[in-house]
C-alpha cells in the first residue's frame, strides 16, 4: 500500500480509466477509505456513494478536505512517536486512506485565486512527503507534469510513474523522469490506437509497458455496488 502514484499523459490516452483501476481495487478493500478529488467531477463521481470524502471542481473544498487529511496525518505520527514506531500497521486501528486526485492541473494552475493554488499545491506535496508511514497515499492524475504545472519538487516525490501516449520524448520524460526516452523507454513510442497502454516505472525499476483494464460505467457502477455491501459487512 506505500505506492504514490503520478499518472501522466495525453488528453483521451488513459489517464482517468487507470486511476479508475485503483481506485476501483481500493474500493473492494473494506479497511481502506477513499478520498477523492476530480477536477474534471465525472471521473471519479460513480465511487461517492462508497468515498468518505469526494470533491468535484471546487478548490475551496478541496483545500478544507486536505487541511482534514494533514490533520490526521500529524496525529498518526503523534501516536507513531507515542509508542516508539514509525509506520502505521493494521494493529492501530488507523484505517488506510486513498487520496486519488485526478486532473490535478486543475486545481494547481487553472481554478482559484493563486494563494489557493499554492495552498493546495503544498498540502499535496506534504501528503506525498509524509503520508506513506502515515498510511495515507496519494496517487494523482495530469496531462503534462511539467515545472509550471506541477511543481518539481511535488512530482520528484512520487516513487511511482505511469506514462500514457505522450506527443514528444521531452513530455515523456517529465512524467517518468529524465533519460528515459533516451535510454529507449518513450510513451511517445505508444500508438494512438493502443488505448490504455502505459509505461509503468517502479521505484528503482526500469519501464514496463503495461495495459489497464477498461471498466464500462455499468462495471463500475457493479463494482461499487459491491463495495457498499462489502464495507456494510465490514
Ligand atoms: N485499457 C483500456 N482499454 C480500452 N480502452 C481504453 C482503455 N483505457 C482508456 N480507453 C479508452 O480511452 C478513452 C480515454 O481514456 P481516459 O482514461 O478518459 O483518458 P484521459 O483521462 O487520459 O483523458 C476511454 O474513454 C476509453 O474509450
Ligand atoms: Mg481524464
Amino acid at each position: 500500500m506505500y505506492r504514490n502514484v503520478l499518472l501522466g499523459g495525453e488528453p483521451g490516452s488513459g489517464k482517468s480509466v487507470a486511476l479508475g483501476n485503483i481506485v476501483s481495487h481500493a474500493a473492494l478493500c473494506t479497511d481502506v477509505d477513499l478520498v477523492l478529488i476530480d477536477g474534471k467531477l465525472v471521473e471519479l463521481l460513480p465511487y461517492a456513494p462508497i468515498a468518505k470524502e469526494f470533491v468535484g471542481n471546487n478548490i475551496t473544498q478541496a483545500l478544507k478536505v486536505l487541511r482534514g487529511l494533514q490533520a490526521e496525518m500529524d496525529n498518526r505520527y503523534l501516536h507513531l512517536a507515542q509508542t516508539s514506531r514509525k509506520k502505521i500497521t493494521p494493529k492501530d486501528g488507523y484505517r488506510a486512506t486513498l487520496l486519488a486526485i485526478d486532473e490535478l492541473a486543475y486545481f494547481s494552475v487553472t481554478v482559484g485565486t493563486p494563494e489557493q493554488q499554492k495552498e493546495f499545491v503544498t498540502l499535496v506535496r506534504d501528503l506525498v512527503a509524509r503520508g506513506r508511514a502515515a498510511g495515507i497515499i496519494v496517487v494523482a492524475a495530469t496531462q503534462r507534469p511539467s515545472a509550471d504545472i506541477v511543481p518539481t519538487t511535488l512530482r520528484d516525490l512520487f516513487s511511482y510513474r505511469l506514462a500514457f501516449r505522450c506527443t514528444t520524448d521531452s513530455s515523456s520524460d517529465i512524467i517518468l523522469g529524465t533519460g528515459w526516452a533516451k535510454e529507449g523507454y518513450s510513451a511517445k513510442q505508444i500508438s494512438p490506437d493502443a488505448l490504455g497502454v502505459g509505461l509503468l516505472l517502479a521505484e528503482g525499476g526500469i519501464p514496463r509497458r503495461i495495459k489497464s483494464a477498461f471498466l464500462t460505467d455499468p462495471h463500475v457502477h457493479k463494482l461499487v455496488r459491491r463495495a457498499a455491501h462489502l464495507r456494510r459487512a465490514a
